[in-house]
This record gives C-alpha cells, sequence and structure tokens, in this order.
C-alpha cells in the first residue's frame, strides 16, 4: 500500500501507519539513550495516544519500567480509503513495543468522559492488574464532551474573550500566510469550553479511582497546562482556553483535599508549546511556533514532546531539578519563557510576513517536519514496507 498525505486546513486526514512505528520507536530509542531513571511503576494516563500524552507513556515504560494504562479515543482502520487515525496506531505499536520488553500496556479505546470508561478501568485494575495505580496522568485534548450524566453535548472553542484579535496565521494544506480575526467569545462558549477542557472530568476521575480503592497511598496526578506569554495572552491565556486551564488549577485544589487521607497530590505541570494535533489548529499559533522555534533551534534548547515529557519526569517529578512557582505549578515551560527567549521572538515575530515565512528565517521546516511526523510521514530512519490492507485490519490496540 502506498500511504498519502491528505490535509484539511491545519488537520491531517492521512496516516502513514508504517512511519508512526517508526516514529514511537524513535522516541523509545531517545528515553534509552537518556538511560534508566527511578518512577513510578503503575501509570494510568488519560490521553495515551498522542503527542504529550504518548510521549508520557513512553518515558515511564522505557526510562523508569512502568506498567501503563492508556485510555484514547481513536479511530480504528476500516478499509484501504479509511485507514484511522495515527493514535490509533501509536497504541498499537507502543503496546507491541512494551509488551515485547515484558512490560504491561493495556489500551483503552473509548470515550474518557463517560462513566463507562471510569467503570471498565477500575474493574481491569481490580481484576487483572497487580497493584494500584500510583500515577494518574490527564493529557487530553477534546472539542466535544458528553456529559456523562445528562447527556448534553457541549464544544469546546478557541476563542478571545471581550477582544477580537487580528493577526497572521498559517494554513498548512495551502502552504499559506494570511491575517485572520479571531472573534471573542460569548459567555456560553467560554462556560462550554470550560466544561470540555476544564478540569471537571479529572476530578471525576479521581473520585471515582480514589472510591474504588485503586490508588496507592502518596498517588501523584498531573494534567498538563499552557500559560505562555504576552504574545500568545491575547487567543490563548487570556481567552477561552485560558479560562480552562485556569479551572484545573481549581479542580486540582479539590483533588488535592480528596486525595490528602492517602497523601496524594495534584499537579498542575505548566508545559512548553509543542506541534501537536490541538495546537496546530489553534489561531495564530503556529506563527508564534515559527519564531519561538528558530530563536530556541539556534540556542539548542527546542524540544519536541518526547524531548520535554522525558525531562519533566525523569529530571523534575522524579528528578532532583524540579522548578515550582509560587501557585505550586511544576514549570518545564522556563525555557520557552526565558526573557531573552521572548524578546528575540517577538523581534523575529514582527519581522515574518508572507514572503519569508517558509524559509529558514523562520521555524518553519521544523513545525512542518514535526507537523507531519504526528501522521507517519517524513519521520527519520523511515524504511517503506511492504504492507497489506488485511495486516493492518489484523492489528490489535
Ligand atoms: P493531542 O491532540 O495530541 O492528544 C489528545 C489526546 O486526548 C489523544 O490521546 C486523544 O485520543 C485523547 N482524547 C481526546 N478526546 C478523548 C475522549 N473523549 N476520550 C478519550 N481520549 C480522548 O493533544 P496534546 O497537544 O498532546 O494535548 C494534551 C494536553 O497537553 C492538553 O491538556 C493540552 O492543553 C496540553 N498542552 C499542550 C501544549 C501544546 O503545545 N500542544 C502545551 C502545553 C500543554
Amino acid at each position: 500500500m502506498n500511504f498519502e498525505p491528505k490535509l484539511r486546513g491545519n488537520v491531517s486526514l492521512g496516516v502513514n501507519p508504517i512511519g508512526l512505528k517508526q516514529d514511537v520507536a524513535n522516541q523509545i530509542n531517545y528515553v534509552k539513550k537518556q538511560g534508566r531513571y527511578e518512577g513510578p511503576k503503575k501509570v494510568l494516563i488519560i490521553g495515551a495516544s498522542s503527542s504529550y500524552g504518548l510521549a508520557t507513556r513512553i518515558t515511564l515504560a522505557f526510562g523508569a519500567g512502568a506498567d501503563t494504562i492508556g485510555v484514547s479515543f481513536e479511530k480504528e482502520p476500516k478499509s484501504e480509503r479509511n485507514l484511522g487515525t495515527a493514535g490509533w496506531y501509536n497504541n498499537v505499536y507502543f503496546k507491541q513495543a512494551a509488551e515485547a520488553e515484558g512490560l504491561v500496556a493495556k489500551n483503552f479505546v473509548q470515550d474518557a468522559f463517560g462513566h463507562q470508561s471510569k467503570q471498565d478501568v477500575i474493574e481491569y485494575i481490580k481484576s487483572e492488574w497487580d497493584g494500584k495505580i500510583d500515577l494518574v496522568v490527564y493529557s487530553l485534548a477534546s472539542s466535544v464532551r458528553v456529559d456523562p450524566d445528562t447527556g448534553e453535548r457541549f464544544n469546546s472553542v478557541i476563542k478571545s474573550i471581550g477582544q477580537t484579535v487580528e493577526g497572521p496565521h498559517v494554513n498548512i494544506q495551502k502552504a499559506e500566510f494570511h491575517e485572520h480575526v479571531l472573534e471573542p467569545a460569548t459567555d456560553e462558549e467560554i462556560a462550554d469550553t470550560v466544561k470540555v477542557m476544564g478540569g471537571e472530568d479529572w476530578e471525576l476521575w479521581l473520585k471515582a479511582l480514589k472510591e474504588a480503592d485503586v490508588l496507592a497511598d502518596g498517588v501523584l496526578t498531573v494534567n498538563y497546562s499552557y500559560l505562555g506569554s504576552e504574545l500568545n495572552r491575547p487567543y490563548y491565556g487570556g481567552g477561552t482556553l485560558g479560562q480552562a486551564k485556569a479551572d484545573c488549577e481549581v479542580k486540582a485544589d479539590n483533588i488535592n483535599e480528596l486525595l490528602a487521607d492517602i497523601e496524594g497530590k495534584a499537579t498542575i505541570v505548566v508545559a512548553t508549546a509543542v506541534t501537536t494535533k490541538a495546537s496546530s489548529v489553534i489561531p495564530f499559533f503556529p506563527v508564534y511556533c515559527l519564531g519561538l522555534y528558530r530563536v530556541m533551534v539556534d540556542n539548542g534548547t527546542h524540544e519536541t514532546p518526547i524531548m520535554h515529557q522525558d525531562r519533566i519526569y525523569r529530571d523534575m517529578l522524579y528528578g532532583d531539578k524540579p522548578e515550582y512557582d509560587a501557585q505550586g505549578r511544576l514549570r518545564p515551560d522556563s525555557w520557552e519563557l526565558d526573557p531573552e527567549v521572548q524578546a528575540a521572538t517577538e523581534a523575529l515575530i514582527k519581522e515574518i510576513n508572507a514572503d519569508n515565512f517558509n524559509t529558514e528565517k523562520t521555524g518553519y521546516d521544523i513545525f512542518i517536519k514535526e507537523f507531519n511526523n504526528l501522521s507517519g510521514f517524513d519521520v527519520d530512519g523511515y524504511e517503506p514496507e511492504p504492507v497489506t490492507i488485511e495486516e493492518l485490519l489484523a492489528l490489535e490496540p
């Protein structure tokens, strides 16, 4: 079979399963090269199939030797024309590699927002898992959530609040640099975005796990946030997603109370800007990345999700170099927010225009390669392998 990239705007519709297998292998090799570290042994990752969640799973399995349960919402292949989603193959190839090393890697491909997923994961831990969970990672990004009690459907929107924002944006499909206008969200849209991307479901997971007595004493739970800087505040920190992230901090306090008697802890990890399925569709954000990546690559501090997550767990959460802020949030984003990096990024962004956005002056090539890698294209070390649709249909997550 031949695999072709297919895009709609900044959304990739094509996948190359063999490229994804190589991409997962590359991430595993990155972690192995850093060596082993002492970390958690039994981990649940909600949103485990791509980018930050997948990278988390890979560093914990191949760096710390953790058994992992991954929950994700992905589509399986149906035919040559409908090959499913990239995360589905990431689940398959992660599991194959982890099991080959004697690790447990259980995948639940279902809606994490529903009560059923929570019950299924608990049932599995009670009946087949040897021990309790010592780390719960919440790395979910979604545009829709069905309330598990009422059945009501909520959509998250990426909008500004109280002001119209205008600025440059990139259409990846057309390789086009254009002006974009973002209208402010309504109160209902803000509330709905908090409902989807805020911390309510994170708290529901921890309540269900605690009630079922499957959390180990001293359990840690983390939720990935993004704060960004003045350069993206109008459409991120000060926008609907910023409100959702603020809600996660409120829910972290609730979870800390909930877990107090087992000495558990909830931590917000403010992660750095990376190229992911979720971040590519944030208006203006690709242009911020074009500036930021150029500056950070030139500084030697640019990170992909696996580099960032490996550093978070190895050096910070389970290492001796954690950086917490006054609110108790872990701040691995300090490299991105370094004032010199931000000043250089701002200066560069001001110079980016339709004539030079895709030249070496910017981080365009880096951004596009990382974007393509998410679907298994342009992956380092990739060798085409003959594969039939029957073989792909037979794969099991
Ligand atoms: P992603 O789109 O690559 O991954 C999202 C994950 O959520 C996937 O595993 C997907 O299957 C899963 N998912 C979505 N809906 C689901 C559902 N209903 N049930 C079960 N699983 C579901 O997203 P990314 O970028 O890795 O984001 C993860 C977290 O990291 C988000 O909270 C995001 O805000 C945060 N973050 C992202 C940054 C970035 O630059 N991409 C920066 C800092 C934080």
